[in-house]
């Protein structure tokens, strides 16, 4: 059920200057994307089977923003491709998580994405990517 690490979501204060840094130390920038209902621009950059995702805010209600204001730029989440979102979620729910999304939502390339509390995660949000 648990396939790869997808990602790694980096928070970011400008996407154009994070990207020229990872680009120095030889990243690629698959594509960039604006996703609405987060509030974000995203970088998706190759790394071997997984990718790390620079997110930038475009708008101050965005978690992303409010995640920089308290801790600065850094590590925000942990993406975890999943062969079922729905098996994910409804197993997070019985053994008790707190969950973010009790109902899969679409992230980054359309895909379905649900997020599971750092309080439960030993403090790391954890990202569900179905696919
Ligand atoms: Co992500």
């Amino acid at each position: 059920m648990i396939k790869k690490i997808d990602h790694i979501g980096i928070a970011v204060q400008n996407l154009e200057v994070a990207i020229e840094a990872y680009k120095a130390l030889g990243f690629e920038v698959e594509e960039i994307e604006e996703v609405k209902e987060q509030m974000v621009r995203v970088a998706m950059l190759p790394a071997g089977e997984s990718r790390i995702e620079l997110l930038e805010a475009t708008s101050d209600e965005s978690a992303i923003a409010k995640f920089i204001e308290k801790r600065g730029e850094g590590i925000h989440h942990i993406a975890i491709n999943v062969e079922s979102i729905e098996d994910a979620i409804e197993k997070a729910k019985k053994a008790g998580m707190k969950l973010i999304d009790e109902k899969p939502r679409r992230g980054a390339g359309g895909k379905l994405v649900a997020f599971v509390h750092p309080k439960s995660t030993h403090g790391v949000l954890l990202e569900f990517v179905e696919g």
